[in-house]
């Protein structure tokens, strides 16, 4: 991502905040897992996608009009004894010359200098509640401001979140983002088909996430973008999966849940494959069922379309699909109506995906569901499942669990499926699991 790109963004941004106004973005908290070790540490979404700055204890200032410059940045000052120890950091330079900034601070003086920032403007564009320790010192400062009130200094009366604004434009992806997109995707697809390839009865389901972390690792993705769910059989059926410590049995399926975070972009893709390479006719029957559910989707998606379309298409055909197996029972109509689906597809069929894996964006506006439009991106993953002990139920469809899930870009024509280097048709997927047997 260029510089060019960010200076780009916090422009867009200020030109949508009124004048007399500031927004302020703080980077992400630090976090200790035990003594003496942190949490490996990843930037707020918001922070990066505004500053493009990696670097913990920094708050980014955004002040429309400000003569000393509209950018400021505070972050560590240098320090050469615990750069020795915790590696480089940018400093006041780095910010203003690498980063972009036009004024930099050491975040040590941010008491003394923010609230004056805050001085006699009429709003504050900041969001609560995401880092409550900076709520509280943000709190602080403006107490302090109002105690000088007889000073004939103005304290601001508003609290906006910045949301609505800041997430409005991460919900449409830049071309530059699009790339990164892509990559996660591409490194994504090759995981899964290498974990497809690795399968075999006897394996454990973490020497399977190990082969995914092998593929995300080796091509620069040093993070999942979301905790890995390798379940067998039975585990395909929790939705969200992640011990991954069972034994894979030969006759169930295997479902993987597993994307990539490349660049602050996240992959996120699910495919459910038979651990011995061939589907069983029931689950021969379910997978057909979700793969065609999926195909009903992703045909819903292209501009003009809302978001619900392609839920209301794979709802469609997989209730269609399990009256005709008998797992339902009366018309297809009256089991959506009564959601009597909802039993064996319990999730919606996707989401917005970016720098999020849960991407940020409102799926309504104005009370109606969002239009699709050039530049979106999101997941469809329809699915069924079908855990032991279903009343109703016949045994021989017991620890069935299967989702299909791949990352689709709407384009201006339509949409392309960024995912699509991951097999999905059975045929496909069992020549790629013989392949190497
Ligand atoms: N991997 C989380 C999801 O599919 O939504
Ligand atoms: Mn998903
Ligand atoms: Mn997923």
């Amino acid at each position: 991502m260029d510089k060019k790109e960010f200076a780009q963004r916090r422009k867009t941004l200020m030109n949508m905040m009124e004048p007399n106004t500031v927004a302020i973005l703080p980077a992400a908290p630090m976090r200790l897992r035990n003594r003496d070790v942190e949490y490996a540490y990843r930037q707020d979404s918001d922070f990066y996608y505004m500053t493009g700055f990696p670097e913990p204890q920094a708050v980014a200032v955004l002040i429309p009009g400000r003569k000393h410059g509209e950018y400021v940045l505070f972050c560590r000052e240098r320090d050469p004894d615990a750069e020795i120890w915790n590696g480089l950091r940018a400093g006041q330079e780095g910010a203003v010359e690498r980063f972009g900034a036009d004024d930099s601070f050491p975040i040590e003086d941010i008491d003394d200098i923010l609230p004056g920032m805050l001085e006699n403007k009429q709003r504050v564009f900041y969001t609560m509640g995401t880092h409550p320790d900076f709520d509280q010192r943000l709190i602080g400062w403006v107490n302090h401001l109002r105690k000088q009130a007889r000073a004939g200094i103005h304290t601001p009366s508003e609290f906006v979140s910045l949301d609505h604004l800041l997430h409005d434009m991460r919900l449409i992806k830049s071309s530059q983002e699009v790339t990164m997109m892509r990559q996660a995707a591409v490194i994504s697809a090759e995981a899964h088909r290498r974990a497809m390839q690795a399968c075999r009865p006897g394996m454990k389901e973490y020497q399977i996430e190990a082969e995914i972390m092998h593929t995300f690792m080796k091509h620069g993705a040093r993070s999942s973008a979301y905790g890995s769910i390798v379940g067998g059989g039975p585990n395909g059926c929790i939705l969200h999966y992640t011990e991954n410590t069972d034994t894979l049995r030969d006759g169930d399926l295997l479902l993987i849940d597993a994307g990539a975070e490349f660049e602050y972009y996240a992959a996120d893709i699910t495919r459910t494959f038979p651990v011995n390479g061939k589907f069983n006719p029931q689950q021969r029957s379910l997978y057909d069922i979700t793969l065609e559910a999926q195909a009903a989707a992703i045909e819903q998606i292209r501009p003009g379309k809302h978001w619900n379309e392609p839920h209301e298409a794979a709802v469609e055909v997989i209730t269609d699909g399990l009256v005709k197996l008998g797992l339902l029972k009366g018309t297809t109509r009256k089991a959506i109506k009564d959601e009597t689906y909802r039993k064996f597809y319990m999730h919606r069929t996707g989401h917005w995906l970016g720098m999020d894996v849960h991407d940020v964006g409102d799926y309504k506006v104005g009370g109606e569901w969002r239009v699709f439009e050039p530049g979106m991106t999101l997941t469809v993953e329809p699915g069924i499942y079908i855990p032991a002990g279903m009343k109703g139920v016949a045994k021989k469809w017991w620890n069935i669990g299967i989702r299909i899930e791949d990352d689709i870009l709407v384009t201006k024509k339509g949409c392309e499926v960024l995912t699509k280097d991951v097999p999905k048709q059975p045929d496909e997927i069992q020549a790629l699991m013989s392949a190497v047997a």
